[in-house]
């Protein structure tokens, strides 16, 4: 990763970490970002003897919070998490946004589901007026029901692909044990919700990385080390209460 781009990014991974409080439930995102973050708050945890519980998105996250000696619960523990954070692969002006790179997306939006606050960890280069301009949408999928949601996709106007595997023969495999479809849409996803209900609502797909009105906080880490905060209006987050 280039220097000024971790610079970037660790502001953002920084400022989050700074808004932990003792006592709090914090949901571990999962990505180089959240990795930082991660990181960040093992450090500040064991400085300052705080009393954090992380609540981890994917394998991955699990094995870093547990590295850095985070205490670790479930939404069977810890039903209500405070905040949670987490990176992103393109995030629109009205702070939607598209994840699932690392194919942790369905994990990930459990957890900010179940979050007072959703806070975003980007650098600049993931803000887009379009969602899917840039990154393909993932679809977590049950591998039978490959070839029927790769139709429904192209009927939305995507060309999708299945993931497959680096240093692994075959399709990459989720935390769940599922397969991840890729679709391309090569001007951008025109109507969002159309596509989320679409997708829900077809058999096969457990998951896919749109996040619609979630995020409450974005914090976009510049190059120079600053961050700007932007937020959205609390009457219009989907919560789970
Ligand atoms: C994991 O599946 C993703 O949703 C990541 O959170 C997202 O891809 C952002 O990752 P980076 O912080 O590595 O860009």
């Amino acid at each position: 990763m280039a220097a000024s781009r971790k610079k970037a990014k660790q502001a953002a991974a920084d400022a989050v970490v700074h808004m932990v409080e003792d006592g709090m439930t914090v949901g571990l995102g999962t990505g180089s970002t959240a990795s930082l973050a991660i990181e960040a708050l093992g450090r500040r945890i064991s400085r300052e003897n705080l009393r954090v519980t992380g609540v981890p998105t994917s394998f991955a996250s699990e094995r870093l919070a547990r590295e850095y000696g985070i205490r670790l619960g479930t939404l069977d523990t810890h039903g209500r998490i405070d905040l949670a954070f987490d990176g992103a692969d393109e995030c629109d002006p009205g702070l939607n946004l598209i994840k699932g790179r690392g194919a942790a997306h369905t994990r990930e939006k459990i957890v900010a589901f179940s979050a007072a606050r959703f806070i975003v960890l980007i650098d600049a280069s993931k803000r887009v007026d379009l969602l899917g301009m840039h990154m393909p949408l993932p679809i977590e999928v049950v591998p039978m029901a490959v070839a029927p949601v790769m139709g429904c996709l192209r009927s939305l106007g995507a060309r999708p692909e299945l993931r497959m595997g680096m240093k692994k023969d075959g399709p990459v495999v989720t935390d769940q044990g599922l397969w991840v479809i890729d679709a391309q849409f090569d001007e951008g996803i025109p109507d969002p919700a159309v596509v989320d209900r679409t997708l829900l609502d077809t058999p096969g797909v457990l998951d896919h990385g749109l996040f619609l009105e979630m995020a409450t906080d974005v914090l976009v880490g510049l190059e120079s080390g600053d961050i700007e905060h932007l937020r959205r209006d609390a009457a219009v987050i989907r919560r789970a209460d």
